[in-house]
C-alpha cells in the first residue's frame, strides 16, 4: 500500500507542511495525523468556523515535542498578506480553508464567494510566487451538479445547483488555468461527505451525521429532509487524510487533476438513520426517536456516488474505512465530547 511507505518516509525525512482552514474538522485532523509523523505543520485559520477547542484537542493527542512543531496563524485567506507570509518555506499546501455549506451560500452567497474564489485566488498565487513543491486543495462533489449518472465520474459533470458549488467549481478552474498559464501544479480532492471526530454539530449548517449525532445523544427530534431515499457516498476522515497526504506527495504523472475522495459506496437517510441508532446504542445510548420527516431542501443534489478508480489508480488510494466501520469511531466520539 503506497499510503504505508509514503508515511514511512516522512517519518524519516520530515517535510514542512500548511494547513489552511486547520481549525476545522478535516484541518485538525490532518494536523493530528501529520504531527504524529513528527512532521512539522503551519496552520492558517481565522476561526469563521473553526474552533479553538480543535487545536486544543490535538494539542492532547500528540506529544509535547510534536506540538512544539506547530505553528498556528491567525490570519484569513481574503488577505493576500496573510497567505504570503503562512506559505514561508513550505514544502506541501493543503488548502482546506473554505466556507462549506449549501444553504450557507444560498443564504449568503458574497461572503461564500469571497473566501472561496477570492480567497482560494491568493493562496495560489502566494503558493505559486513561494515555489512550494505541492498544492492540494478541497473541492467538493457539489461539482457534479445536476449530472445523472452513477457512479459519479471525474470527467463527466452537470450544472452547479448552488452558489458553493460554483466556488468549488471555478476553484478547479483556477488550477488548471493556474498550470496552463504558469506551470503550477495542483491536485483537487472532491470529497464526497466527508465525516469524523471533530465535525462540528451545533448551527443552522451542520452536516447531517453531526447533527442527528447531537440530536439522538440530546433526546431531540431528527429531522430528514425529503423522503429519506436521497443517498450519499459518506467518507470517513481517515479515508480524507490519506487522500490528502497521498495527493501532496504524488508523481508529476497525477499532478493537474482532480480525484474522488470517497468509498465508492452509496447510503441513504433512511439506512444512516438506523445506522447511527445502532452505533449509539453499542455506545451505550439508547435512541428512541423515530425520524420527523420534512421538505427537500434546495440545492441539494438527490443521489451521490463516487466512481474512486482514478484516486486508486494515480494516487495509490485505498479506503481503510467502510461507513459503518467509520460511524462506530465517530460515535464514540460525539458520545464523549456532546
Ligand atoms: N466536510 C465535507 O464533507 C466536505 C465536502 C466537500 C468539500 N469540503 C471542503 O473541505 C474543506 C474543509 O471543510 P470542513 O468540513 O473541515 O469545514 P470546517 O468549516 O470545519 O473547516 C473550514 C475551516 O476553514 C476556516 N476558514 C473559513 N474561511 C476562512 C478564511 N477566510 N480564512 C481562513 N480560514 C478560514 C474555518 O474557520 C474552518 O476552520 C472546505 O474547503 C470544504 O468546502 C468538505
Amino acid at each position: 500500500m503506497r499510503y504505508i511507505s509514503v508515511c514511512e518516509a516522512l517519518k524519516a525525512a520530515p517535510k514542512r507542511w500548511l494547513i489552511t482552514g486547520v481549525a476545522g474538522f478535516i484541518g485538525s485532523n490532518l494536523l493530528e495525523t501529520l504531527l504524529k509523523l513528527d512532521q512539522k505543520v503551519v496552520g492558517l485559520d481565522n476561526f469563521a468556523t473553526g474552533f479553538q477547542h480543535n487545536l486544543d484537542e490535538v494539542r492532547q493527542l500528540v506529544s509535547p515535542q510534536q506540538w512544539q512543531n506547530f505553528h498556528f496563524i491567525k490570519g484569513d485567506i481574503r488577505n493576500l498578506e496573510h497567505c504570503k507570509q503562512a506559505v514561508q518555506q513550505v514544502d506541501y499546501v493543503l488548502h482546506q480553508a473554505a466556507l462549506g455549506s449549501v444553504p450557507r451560500s444560498l443564504a449568503d452567497p458574497i461572503t461564500t464567494n469571497a473566501a472561496n474564489i477570492s480567497g482560494f485566488l491568493n493562496m495560489l498565487v502566494a503558493a505559486r510566487d513561494a515555489g512550494v513543491q505541492s498544492f492540494t486543495y478541497a473541492a467538493s462533489s457539489s461539482t457534479y451538479g445536476d449530472h445523472p449518472a452513477l457512479p459519479k465520474i471525474e470527467e463527466n459533470i452537470g450544472q452547479p445547483l448552488s452558489p458553493y458549488a460554483v466556488t468549488k467549481y471555478v476553484n478547479e478552474l483556477y488550477a488548471s488555468v493556474f498550470a496552463r498559464s504558469y506551470g503550477f501544479n495542483s491536485i483537487g480532492l472532491r470529497y464526497f461527505n466527508v465525516f469524523g471526530k471533530r465535525q462540528d454539530p451545533a448551527g443552522a449548517y451542520a452536516a447531517v451525521i453531526p447533527k442527528w449525532a447531537a440530536a439522538m445523544i440530546e433526546g431531540e427530534p431528527v429531522y430528514i429532509n425529503g423522503d429519506g431515499e436521497t443517498s450519499r457516498d459518506f467518507c470517513y476522515i481517515a479515508n480524507a487524510v490519506q487522500a490528502n497526504i497521498l495527493a501532496a506527495t504524488a508523481d508529476d504523472a497525477a499532478k493537474n487533476q482532480v480525484y474522488n475522495v470517497a468509498v465508492g459506496d452509496r447510503t441513504t437517510l433512511n439506512d444512516l438513520f438506523y445506522a447511527l441508532q445502532e452505533a449509539l446504542s453499542a455506545c451505550g445510548v439508547a435512541v428512541k426517536q423515530k425520524p420527523v420527516y420534512r421538505e427537500f431542501r434546495p440545492g441539494d443534489v438527490r443521489h451521490s456516488q463516487a466512481d474512486i478508480s482514478k484516486a486508486t489508480r494515480l494516487l495509490g488510494y485505498t479506503p481503510t474505512h467502510v461507513i459503518r466501520a467509520g460511524i462506530a469511531e465517530a460515535m464514540q466520539w460525539y458520545k464523549t465530547n456532546i
